[in-house]
């Protein structure tokens, strides 16, 4: 079942290249817990695999790799004639997904359409884009606790979300596996407009009220245009958050600054666009070695071919470094470092 010394760059959008010392894939849960029984007379680590689409690898993995590939999606009715509940195995592709949905007229994650990953990946960092994250829409999700192979079941409030945050990613880190995870969606309902670029794109195509595979398109041609697609070109989205910074800081970074882009979160605090900082400090663009700061969005780091995850790393220490000299702002990597 379990393949020895297995090379990883095709798992991990960043397209790097390190070995895992064991792995194997599961389809289903009986097989996830099978293979969990098998690794327990393996002395070494476990470590789930969804799409690979917000990791660094920095060196070989000395652990058990379980790479999840359970499929499936089912629409059940509700009580609502409007809503419906539609479940999706945690191994299917986040964007083919969103597709399913968007071609069955389902609204409610069309504004995340494209986002790299798996949809078991989706919960754990609470995807969001153009004003949508997932919580808006998640119903519950199921998870295999890896100590007792019995699946729970855990609601939005036991997942714990936040921006680009869940409890998997804290409490709960490495104790689950997500196995499918189902949402609430609406055959009717408003679609979510607001963000600038959005309505941008949509006069861009003439269209002036825009049906959901619409904003969907709209959507894609916005990524399209900034961020660099994975299959092309090494990375793994935003590495790192917008930081949230106190009113008092952005006030006086903005009297310095005037052009600061930022946004308010709450009475005291206001959170900046990392991407503005990062173009700001002159490294939109720039390239050490192998890889780079990508040169349409300053928030991505790119490998342009045989970066070593160390190089990587490195480049986003760079950043961080340059960023906090400028502005004396901290920047939080978004992207897990393995
Ligand atoms: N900006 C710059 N220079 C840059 C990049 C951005 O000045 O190089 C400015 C833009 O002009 C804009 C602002 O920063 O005024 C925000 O830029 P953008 O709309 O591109 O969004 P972002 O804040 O950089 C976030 C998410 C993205 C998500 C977009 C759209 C995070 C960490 N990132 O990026 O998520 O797609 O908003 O909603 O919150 C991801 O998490 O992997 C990701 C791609």
């Amino acid at each position: 079942m379990f393949t020895a010394n297995y090379d990883l760059k095709k798992h991990n959008t960043f397209g790097v290249s390190v070995k895992a010392r064991w792995f194997a894939a599961f389809g289903s849960t009986e097989t996830l817990k099978n293979l969990l029984s098998e690794a327990k007379s393996i002395p070494l680590p476990l470590f789930i695999l969804g799409g690979g689409s917000n990791i660094l690898l920095t060196k070989n993995l000395d652990a058990v790799v379980l790479k999840n590939e359970i499929k499936g999606i089912t629409v059940e009715p509700t009580d609502d004639p409007n809503s419906f509940l539609v479940t999706a195995g945690a191994g299917e592709i986040w964007h083919s997904f969103v597709q399913f949905c968007v071609e069955n007229g389902l609204h409610g994650i069309e504004n995340l359409s494209l986002i790299p990953g798996s949809v078991g990946a989706a919960p754990m960092q609470n995807i969001g884009a153009y004003g949508v994250e997932i919580k808006d829409t998640f119903y519950s999700l199921k998870a295999l606790n890896i100590s007792s192979l019995s699946e729970e079941v855990f609601s939005a409030d036991d997942c714990k979300f936040g921006y680009r945050e869940s409890v998997f990613k804290r409490a709960l880190k490495g104790k689950y596996i997500i196995t499918s995870v189902t949402f609430l969606l609406k055959k009717q309902a408003e679609l979510s407009l607001h963000y600038g670029s959005i309505k941008d794109e949509l006069a861009n195509l003439g269209i002036e009220n825009p049906s959901l595979k619409e904003v969907s398109q709209a959507i894609i041609n916005i990524r399209n245009s900034k961020l660099p697609n994975p299959a092309e070109l090494g990375n793994s989205g935003s590495f790192f958050k917008n930081p949230v910074v106190s009113a008092q800081k952005r006030n006086q970074l903005l009297a310095e600054y005037p052009n600061l882009v930022s946004y308010q979160v709450n009475e005291s605090e206001y959170k900046l666009a990392a991407g503005w900082l990062i173009e700001q400090s002159g490294l939109k663009g720039y390239t050490a070695g192998n890889c780079g700061v990508h040169k349409k969005q300053a928030l991505v780091l790119v490998n342009y071919g045989g970066a070593t995850g160390n190089e990587i790393l490195q480049l986003s220490n760079l950043v961080q470094n340059t960023v906090k000299e400028k502005f004396g702002v901290e920047l939080e990597k978004e992207v897990n470092i393995i």
